[in-house]
């Protein structure tokens, strides 16, 4: 059994204690309604606290009207929000883990939808990113988001939180008037600092006795500056993280996906050894790992946000000395892309994560023998969740290996550590459930219930190269490659990084306004970033037609002939559909219905297996 000694050691945090160094940081779970915890809320942090988390900060919490990011941000400021907090402590505290929540005001910042309120800045500078025109706020205004801080924080220790944290990160509010470039003005707040030690000093006079901590961008160039002064205003812990809601490029830092570094947040811990504990994350996703950098003085505390959202029990696995029972977060970003979809939180890879209330346990009346055809997300899930259930289940699958796309992705930079970890949480899923496997198989034996997940197969592959095809290892003959995308999954995007990687001379013809418009904006920043480097041409809003040309979609009559060497063709993916076994109860799941999402496949992949003897 693994030591983990470190991880499993209570921390002081100020006034306050916690019984291990896994911490759940703020973040946003879109189960939130009028501004106030739901009962799904209650039970996704319950569902973690009972797994032994050591610390939750509840997410982002509004401090003043002005400051709701979106419809569905705890609005902190209101007297309503001390029984729901109260609510949400009483589910978590029985487990010994103890409850913060995060203050924050996104200044210029709003994620948003029409109508928008306001947005309110330091001075009148438009955000790159979310496309916010602010006006600066009058002095008399600076003040009162200040009382709404305070006034937020005196809610929360009403409520018998155990503590407060404040968000100085991100290039929100507070790091906006420390911004140079933001903070124009010429009156008593030109000095952001003054800002920042007024909302600590004001929070801290409001709770005496919580513990109070605050959240920086490790990665900012104004970290340094703003760690020193909390450390002269004695805030009881430095929580570190990376990103700036800015920019394209900075936002990926907030929740950065693979291919960014696995302990991403380790490199830059150092220079905030200053005093306080620091609870330090992105990108932490293996307790050994957190457990050897604790011990090597790396931080106090991790914060293990995802990998927590995917697995709520990986804490009392890891304790229990259960490491290989701990299902790992894959990097897909799934959790964030509903938060900016706006819908509730869930996980592509655990679809109990924001359905605590409504999805049990895998539960069977007596045991009975599945068949599972296909071993895709949606084939593994169901086997899994029939197996976990008491079910004999086999699993046919007619190619030699698991996974179906996430496995052909494998062999590209953007999908190849998400396809990596999905595959390796499948083997120990599907051993664990004793499902029994059966690769290169186009038999079907015999069995009481069947789920058929046969997957999709990609729209016009009898017409030439496809992006699977290089995928799975074709590197069409000649130097000019054009790679024609439907702009929707990623599988063209991977293609043309796979075939400038071979060393081909690519041009990247999309189709759609975006490109990449189903991948989540942090995954394909960041594919846009490797592309250009790559040396990419990307021809946006052209799709191919007779000829052949690149046909523009707006301007249909602006056509460019095609001048290369091999096309090759990424225009989405249709159904691949088999006749039911006859005689026996059948449901379907996954792309075999409709193509879509690693997600989809796995909810319907699980619900398939509940419903198939129901
Ligand atoms: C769905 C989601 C919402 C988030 N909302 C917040 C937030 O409200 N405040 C914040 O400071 N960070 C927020 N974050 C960032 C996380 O706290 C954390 O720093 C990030 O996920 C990286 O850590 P990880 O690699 O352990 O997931 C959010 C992250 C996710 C996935």
């Amino acid at each position: 059994m693994v030591s983990l000694e470190h991880l499993f050691s209570p921390l002081e945090l100020g006034p306050v204690e916690i019984q291990n160094r896994i911490v759940s940081t703020a973040h946003q779970t879109t189960l939130v309604h009028d501004n106030l915890p739901t009962d799904d809320f209650v039970a996704y942090h319950e569902a973690r606290a009972r797994g032994g988390a050591g610390l939750i900060v509840m997410e982002a919490t509004a401090v003043h009207p002005s400051g709701l990011l979106t419809s569905h941000t705890l609005g902190g400021y209101l007297p309503e929000i001390v029984a729901g907090y109260e609510r949400v402590a009483a589910a978590v505290r029985p487990h010994g883990t103890r409850l913060f929540v995060q203050l924050l005001h996104g200044g210029r910042e709003q994620i948003a939808g029409p109508p928008r309120p306001p947005a309110i800045a330091p001075s009148a500078v438009p955000s790159a990113r979310f496309r916010a025109e602010p006006r600066a706020l009058a002095g008399e205004e600076v003040e009162e988001l200040i009382a709404g801080y305070a006034r937020s924080a005196e809610l929360a220790a009403e409520a018998g939180l155990d503590g407060v944290e404040l968000s100085a990160a991100h290039r929100y509010l507070i790091e906006q008037f420390l911004d140079p470039e933001l903070n124009r003005r010429e009156d008593e707040w030109a000095d952001g600092r003054r800002f920042l030690s007024g909302v600590v000093r004001a929070v801290r006079a409001a709770t005496p006795g919580l513990c109070l901590g605050v959240r920086l961008s490790a990665d900012s160039p104004r970290a340094e500056r703003i760690a020193e002064l909390l450390v002269e205003e004695g805030v009881d812990y430095l929580s570190l993280a990376l990103g700036d809601s800015a920019t394209y490029l900075g936002s990926v830092g907030i929740v950065p996906p693979p291919p960014v570094d696995e302990s991403a947040i380790a490199a830059r811990t150092e220079r905030f050894a200053l005093g306080p504990p620091r609870i330090a994350t992105s990108r932490m996703l293996d307790v050994t790992v957190a457990d050897r950098l604790i011990a090597a003085g790396g931080a106090e505390a991790f914060g293990m946000t995802r990998a927590l959202i995917t697995d709520p029990e990986l804490s009392a696995k890891a304790r229990e000395g259960r490491v290989e029972e701990i299902v790992g977060c894959v990097g897909c970003n799934a959790c964030i892309a509903h938060y900016h979809a706006g819908t509730p939180l869930r996980c592509a890879v655990n679809p109990r994560t924001g359905r605590e209330l409504r999805l049990g346990p895998p539960a069977a009346d007596r045991r009975r023998r599945l068949l599972v055809v296909g071993g895709g997300p949606a084939g593994i899930a169901a086997a899994t969740e029939a197996g976990r259930a008491g079910h004999e289940v086999v699993l046919v699958e007619r190619s030699e290996r698991l996974g179906g796309q996430i496995a052909l992705a494998g062999s590209a930079p953007g999908s190849a550590e998400v396809s990596r970890r999905f595959l390796a949480n499948a083997e120990r899923q599907l051993r664990a459930a004793g499902a029994e496997v059966r690769l290169g198989e186009e038999q079907w034996p015999e069995a009481d219930g069947a789920v058929l997940a046969t997957g999709a197969r990609p729209y016009r592959d009898d017409e030439g190269l496809t992006a699977w095809d290089v995928l799975g290892g074709v590197i069409p003959e000649g130097e000019r490659v054009l790679v024609a995308d439907w702009g929707g999954d990623p599988s063209g995007l991977d293609a043309a990084e796979v075939l400038a990687g071979a060393g081909k001379d690519v041009t990247l013809a999309v189709a759609s306004a975006a490109v990449g418009e189903l991948v989540h904006q942090y995954r394909r920043n960041l594919y846009l970033q490797r592309l250009y480097r790559a040396g990419v041409r990307i021809l946006q809003h052209h799709e191919l037609a007779p000829g052949p040309v690149l046909r523009n979609v707006f301007a249909p009559e602006l056509t460019i002939p095609v001048d290369a060497d091999a096309v090759v063709l990424a225009l989405g993916r249709v159904p691949v559909e088999v006749e039911a076994p006859p005689g026996i109860p059948v449901e379907r799941a996954g792309d075999c219905l409709s193509p879509r999402s690693l997600e989809e496949a796995v909810l319907e992949g699980t619900l398939a297996a509940r419903r198939v003897f129901a």
